[in-house]
């Protein structure tokens, strides 16, 4: 797909079903999430592939999380938790493991981080796939972090969720972009 018009279709895929990418295109797409544009090449970015049955595991430990958020929410809420990872037959954790010692501000970290995640998603549309950016509550959950191996201060950035798309996606209007551009003359 030509760069423009990839850039200019991707949309959100709620629902996704497999194959999800993976060998030569997984590579690709993980290729593409590193090049992003990184201050000092700190390479901030982590990817973490959670699929199969790993995304049971990572449920189990939403519904562990939440429920010693809510220890008093019904047992539906928690089980929801614990359905979430299995809405997308691959999930790509992108964080940052921000370098506290790095002149480089931790928030130009985490943007970093970010564009890694929209680079990821805009090849994995290229490719064919679809995706979804998810956080929630479990993106700043210490527990949650920990059972990922990640430590405190570090930033999730984003679920990324992925897959084949489920349904197909309705047409894109093109951002009306005089809304939030102006030009500044001093
Ligand atoms: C940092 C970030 C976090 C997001 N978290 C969620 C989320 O937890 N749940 C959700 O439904 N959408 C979330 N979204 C929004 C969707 O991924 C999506 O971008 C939005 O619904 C707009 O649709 P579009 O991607 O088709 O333009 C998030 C987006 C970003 C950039």
């Amino acid at each position: 797909m030509e760069a423009l018009e990839s850039l200019l279709s991707r949309a959100s895929c709620p629902v996704l079903a497999d194959p999800a990418p993976d060998g030569a295109a997984l590579e690709r797409i993980l290729a593409a999430a590193a090049s992003a544009p990184d201050h000092g090449r700190l390479r901030p970015w982590r990817f973490l592939l959670v699929r199969g049955a790993a995304r049971g595991r990572l449920g189990e430990v939403l519904a562990a999380a939440f429920r010693r958020r809510e220890p008093e929410a019904p047992e539906a809420l928690a089980s929801k938790e614990r359905q979430k990872p299995l809405r997308a037959p691959l999930i790509v954790v992108v964080a940052a493991a921000q370098r506290e010692a790095a002149k480089v501000p931790a928030i130009e970290q985490i943007a970093a981080a970010a564009a890694a995640a929209e680079n990821l998603l805009l090849a994995a549309h290229a490719l064919g796939f679809g995706g979804m950016w998810r956080t929630g509550w479990p993106a700043y959950d210490v527990g949650v972090k920990a059972a990922l191996g990640l430590a405190p201060s570090d930033s999730v950035v984003g679920f990324l969720y992925l897959g084949t798309p489920g349904q197909a996606l309705p047409p894109r209007a093109e951002p009306k972009v005089a809304d939030f551009v102006s030009e500044w003359h001093g």
